[in-house]
């Protein structure tokens, strides 16, 4: 194993990444942040040196974090965020992961910029997978022209006139940090060799807005979902939610446009219930000898192929793990409903999480801890400002089900783990329709429209998880819970001094 190091710097800035000028959060100066690529089993250190005004903390979205639960980056939770003008080194083992995902700072700054790519090489492939010559790294995101700061607030708060719900309604989006904006016409361009197969690696790294990515007359095979590796399937298009990856292979071999130029689009669909914003974003794919524009005007799918986009339900993992029957079993209910000011405030089992101030909620297990104490609220917890909270001091096979009561889709990710996908559906759950035969295994998953979706992992890997909707907008008006595997383990943590020193200023 390698280890490899980074220094990242955050700081404040203006950019324009669909033409209208705003002001970002970023990392080393750019939209998209650097991209971390590594390979199973590395070591990464990752200096963050906050330059900006707020405080701020780096999650790495899917790491298993076995035994660093502290290095999670998750503000209020795991660590009180890094101060303006200092440091964290961030220090931990890739372990087995491998696959495609992304870092992001853990509350709406990553819809000001805060993100960028992390890629794990496998150790190897299945056999008989399928091969490819090139890989390229595809970052989605939706783009909002206000700060994302006063967007949260506001949703919170109300702002008067508008449904706060509309106020999570993207203002356009951007293929590698390019879009376009009321006909500004500039496009993130990938220039490619003919007759060669690329493997494109899509990362929703957006805040609210569901994607639906295709490229003008070219067959998609996905190989990826999330991190991973799958049964190939062959499709004209992918639905993105936010936090999912896929990746597709395509072959730069289609005649259909006289230049050799196409379209690849991001076209912006549903934002929770709201109606469809259908805001087409664009990149070029380019084979031919040409700068000049794809001609198609409108999406033409790939004709003749009869092709249908990817049906999640029919997701099978290249490599089957059996999952354990369950030991213990939740259900959680979550809903959107309106706070009391008029504004928007959703709930997961009738709590609403509220970050600490000053404090984390690993913290108080290690304090706890030292004055021989054990932490193990059961339920919601007062102490943590009434946050829901499941917690196992032993390794149990939990079955965890999410009870969507909202009309709209709500995209779960679950931190440190992999779990399987039992089942998932609209409508109420009736103990069937699951998934105990090859269930998809992967860490960011869409709660159907009042309907449920089955989670089951193993409390295995020490530290708070949080679990919870990465919309970013309704994050952070509550909708998160945490899992707390094994505290008496993670009480013996050897937190870093650096770590801890953050939560007392
Ligand atoms: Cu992509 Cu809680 O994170």
């Amino acid at each position: 194993p390698t280890t490899r190091t980074y220094d990242f710097v955050v700081s404040e800035m203006e950019g324009a990444p669909d033409g209208v000028t705003k002001p970002m959060l970023v990392v080393n100066g750019v939209f998209p942040g650097p991209t971390i690529e590594a390979n199973q089993g590395d070591r990464l250190i990752i200096k963050v040196t906050n330059q900006m005004s707020n405080k701020t903390s780096i999650h790495w979205h899917g790491i298993p974090q076995n035994g660093t639960n502290y290095y999670d980056g998750t503000a209020a939770i795991t660590e009180c965020g890094i101060p303006t003008g200092q440091s964290l080194t961030y220090d931990f083992s890739l372990d087995d992961f491998s696959g495609t995902t992304w870092w992001h700072a853990h509350d709406t700054e990553y819809t000001d910029g805060i993100e960028g790519a992390l890629i794990v090489h496998p150790r190897s492939y299945p056999p008989k997978f399928p091969t490819w010559d090139e890989d390229l790294v595809v970052e989605l995101t939706d783009v909002y022209h206000t700060f994302s700061g006063v967007i949260a607030a506001e949703l919170y708060a109300g702002n008067g006139s508008l449904s706060p719900l509309f106020l999570e309604i993207p203002d356009s989006g951007a293929i590698n940090g390019i879009g376009q904006y009321n006909g500004s016409a500039n496009y993130f361009d990938f220039d490619l060799k003919p007759n060669k197969t690329y493997r494109l690696r899509l990362i929703h790294e957006g805040s609210a807005a569901a994607f639906r990515f295709s490229v003008d007359y070219h067959s998609l095979t996905i190989i990826e979902a999330d991190s991973t590796l799958i049964e190939p399937q062959v499709v004209s298009g992918v639905s993105l939610a936010v936090g999912q990856r896929y990746s597709v292979l395509i072959t730069t071999n289609q005649t259909a446009e006289p230049q050799g130029n196409y379209w690849m689009r991001s076209e912006l669909t549903t934002v929770g219930s709201l109606p469809d914003v259908n805001t087409d974003v664009r990149g070029i794919i380019r084979y031919g000898n040409s700068k000049s524009l794809p001609t198609a005007s409108t999406d033409p799918g790939v004709p003749g192929s009869g092709l249908s986009d990817l049906n999640t339900a029919t997701l099978a993992p290249a490599i089957v793990q059996k999952p354990l029957d369950s030991t213990k079993s939740y259900a959680v209910y979550f809903s959107v409903a309106e706070s009391t000011d008029g504004g928007t405030i959703t709930f997961m089992n009738g709590t609403s999480w509220q970050p600490l101030s000053n404090s984390s909620t690993l913290l108080h297990i290690v304090d706890a801890a030292q004055k021989g104490q054990s932490f193990a609220p059961e339920g919601s917890s007062v102490e943590l400002g009434n946050q829901f909270m499941i917690t196992e001091d032993s390794i149990e096979t939990v079955d965890l089900l999410l009870v969507n009561q909202d009309p709209g889709p709500h995209p779960f990710h679950l931190h440190g783990h992999t779990p399987f996908v039992m089942g998932f559906d609209t409508g109420t759950f009736n103990g069937t329709g699951l998934n105990t035969v090859n269930p998809i295994y992967r860490d960011s998953y869409i709660v159907p429209p009042a309907g449920w979706l089955l989670l089951r992992f193993v409390t295995d890997n020490p530290g708070i998880w949080t679990l919870h909707c990465h919309i970013a907008w309704h994050m952070a008006v509550g909708l998160l819970m945490q899992i707390n595997s094994l505290p008496s383990v993670s009480a013996k943590f050897d937190i870093p001094q650096t770590i801890l020193d953050q939560c007392r200023v």
